[in-house]
């Protein structure tokens, strides 16, 4: 049976990922969920999973050296899938130290753990062990506003959030294993997800939950930024894709043509909402769009990304099947579904955390 070494499963992609991966292949696999459970890690995300035989969960920060090689000296790992990491730019702007720790030296540490259990002493790998990292297009940096510029895996590297910034030194440090060392692995650079269980500091679960509750909707400048979203099911199913048919040693972008302004996005969340509520529902007298309200920009808020997903479609045949209008049908019918979620991931820390980044903004 395979072993899955999964960094960072707790949270939203993580917690997806296993969960998909569970739908897939039942009990053909083994997963060990290893999270240090900070802010955005959950186990709630995991509840109905939690009690197979073939998932095992170790609390564990992937920057402790000892907790990781205990993991590998008492497991025989085959795949390592490694999303564990900071994610959110506005926190790496107001904090960018923990962003090195977790990102840059949490996945030196995943990768040399991970080296030592897999290396035969002539320096070679033992056969199908697999290491893919998790990464983001933003590490591309920004595009213009044109319609016809793409982020290619070809692209030149040049972040300019702290947070991209780590993430691109993080893959950086995975290049320079397979370069140097051959270690088996490969990059994939995702696009903006959303979807179930994903927290409402980043920007589609955070318009869902404020205009659910008649609270303002903070637009950063413009509002014309443009993402390129994709339905998490869909990149849940690509990292797989790419660990079963993808050439070891090669980065592969993950998107799925669906660039959209920031505005755009919130309109949409507006009319779908007052679609799904039902007639009566009180919440629908006050959703519309004068709960949008334009906030000071983010420093540094990068323009536009747009992944160029190629590579992966002709090389092996991934293409996203969720269009947005259904995808965040299935969100907003996720979130109406988990009101006790969001009631405790928003309550405690998440009210000081909102104030101190929103207060100022002229949002609260
Ligand atoms: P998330 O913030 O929801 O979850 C991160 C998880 O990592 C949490 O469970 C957290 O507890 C855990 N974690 C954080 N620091 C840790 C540490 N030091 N040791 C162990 N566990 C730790 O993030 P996400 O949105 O699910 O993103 C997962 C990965 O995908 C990240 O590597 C991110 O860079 C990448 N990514 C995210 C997106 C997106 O749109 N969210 C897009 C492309 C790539
Ligand atoms: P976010 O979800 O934080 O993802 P990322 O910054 O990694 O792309 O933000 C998506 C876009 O939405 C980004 O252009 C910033 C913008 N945004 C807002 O306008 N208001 C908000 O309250 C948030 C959280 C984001």
């Amino acid at each position: 049976m395979r072993t899955y070494l999964v960094t960072g499963g707790a949270g939203f992609i993580g917690s997806n990922y296993i969960h998909y991966m569970f739908k897939k292949y039942g009990d053909e696999i083994r997963i060990i969920n290893v999270d240090a459970l900070t802010y955005a890690g959950n186990l709630e995300n995991l509840k109905d999973i939690e009690n197979r035989a073939n998932y095992s969960f170790v609390k564990a920060n992937i920057c402790d050296k000892e907790a990781i090689s205990k993991i590998f000296a008492e497991n025989d790992i085959d795949r390592v899938v490694h999303f564990a990491a900071e994610s959110h730019v506005d926190r790496s702007i107001k904090n960018p130290e923990v962003f090195v720790q977790t990102n840059v030296l949490g996945t030196a540490v995943m990768l040399n753990c991970a080296k030592a259990a897999w290396e035969n002493p002539d320096g070679s790998f033992k056969e199908g062990k697999k290491f893919l990292h998790v990464s983001t297009d933003e590490v591309y940096g920004s595009l213009p506003d044109d319609e016809n510029a793409f982020f290619y895996e070809t692209t030149p590297y040049d972040p300019h959030s702290p947070y991209s910034a780590s993430k691109a030194s993080s893959d950086m440090l995975v290049k320079a294993y397979m370069d140097t060392y051959r270690f088996p692995a490969n990059i994939t650079n995702c696009s903006n997800n959303y979807g179930p269980y994903q927290f409402p500091e980043k920007l589609i679960p955070l318009i869902i939950n404020n205009a659910l509750q008649g609270k303002k909707l903070p637009v950063y400048g413009d509002g014309k930024n443009v993402r390129d979203w994709l339905y998490v099911e869909d990149h849940a199913k690509a990292i797989d894709m790419v660990q079963e048919k993808g050439r070891l040693f090669e980065t592969y972008n993950i998107g799925g043509h669906n660039e959209k302004q920031n505005i755009e996005i919130i309109n949409i969340i507006l009319e779908t909402l007052q679609e799904m509520l039902p007639e009566g529902d009180p919440r629908k007298a006050y959703i519309n769009k004068d709960l949008i309200t334009y906030v000071e920009d983010r420093k540094g808020h990068d323009r536009r990304y747009a992944i160029a997903p190629d590579k992966i479609k002709s090389e092996i045949g991934w293409e996203p099947e969720t269009y947005f209008k259904e995808g965040i049908k299935k969100t907003i019918a996720w979130f109406f579904e988990h009101e006790d979620w969001m009631k405790n991931v928003t309550s405690g820390d998440y009210q000081k955390y909102y104030e101190d980044m929103y207060d100022t903004k002229g949002a609260k």
